[in-house]
């Protein structure tokens, strides 16, 4: 019953013309797809992917947003602007953004609750180092992060948030989580949004795998009972590797 959400994450690749382009090619190629397309791409080539993709069923997101309204932020980009230009989805606490730019659990929570006041659905990531893992606080972890995450949402909220996971060591270093590994942990995250909403809302938010998916793994991990979609980086910078991943 919950809808399969296949997310591309752009990262720093593709400029507005190879970006427009991409998308111009893929849309043919997913326009019967069963699962919800995304695309997340820089805020600079938003408008233009809008404009590419209108009357399509590929859904357009940003890759960050700030959780502050308006004001003296230089550099930044609120949710009033994302939501005026159509923009529909956000990614919310990327790994790369919590490593390289002070991103902390606090920070994911205020823009969680910014995204929702601008109608913008948030894909919040988590997900553990490989030191962690060898640690044995993976499930830990990911809680934590899930459990502020979510702090002070509604559970009509909740059921609308997407969460990827996705562990730090296999993102971009094409070294995979067996689905199994993906999958407890994804089962952990449902677990703890039922200990804190109670199951209805389990049973209706969508967990996403990422790191390292590709049209050749993406079949078993997401044939996986609580993965409910993927957040794809490499794989999604070629309209023909997205489009196989998602057929
Ligand atoms: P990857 O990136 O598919 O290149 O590993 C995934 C992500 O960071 O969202």
């Amino acid at each position: 019953m919950r809808r399969e959400i296949l997310a591309a994450n752009w990262k720093m690749n593709h400029t507005n013309t190879s970006g427009v382009a991409m998308i111009k090619e893929l849309i043919p190629l997913v326009k019967d797809a069963k699962a919800e397309v995304v695309v997340c791409a820089p805020y600079l080539m938003l408008t233009d992917l809008i404009e590419a993709a209108k009357g399509t069923n590929i859904g357009i997101g940003a890759e960050n947003l700030y959780f502050e309204d308006k004001g003296a932020y230089t550099g930044e980009v609120s949710g009033a602007m994302l939501k005026e230009i159509g923009v529909q989805y956000v990614i919310i606490g990327h790994s790369e953004r919590r490593q390289y730019f002070n991103e902390t659990d606090e920070s994911v929570n205020k823009k969680v609750h910014k995204a929702f006041e601008y109608g913008l659905t948030p894909i919040v990531c988590v997900g553990e180092s490989l030191e962690q893992r060898d640690y044995g606080v993976t499930n830990d972890l990911v809680r934590y992060q899930t459990k502020i995450a979510l702090y002070g949402l509604s559970a009509e909220q909740v059921k609308e948030v997407v969460i990827a996971y996705e562990p730090v060591w296999a993102i971009g270093t094409g070294r995979t989580a067996t689905s199994e590994q993906a999958e407890e942990v994804c089962a952990a995250i449902r677990a703890c949004v039922a200990e804190l909403y109670g199951k209805d809302v389990a049973d209706e938010v969508r967990v996403q795998y990422g790191g390292s998916m590709k049209p050749s793994n993406a079949e078993e991990l997401l044939a996986m009972e609580n993965i409910d979609g993927g957040l794809i980086g490499g794989a999604s910078l070629v309209a023909d590797d997205f489009s196989k991943l998602i057929r």
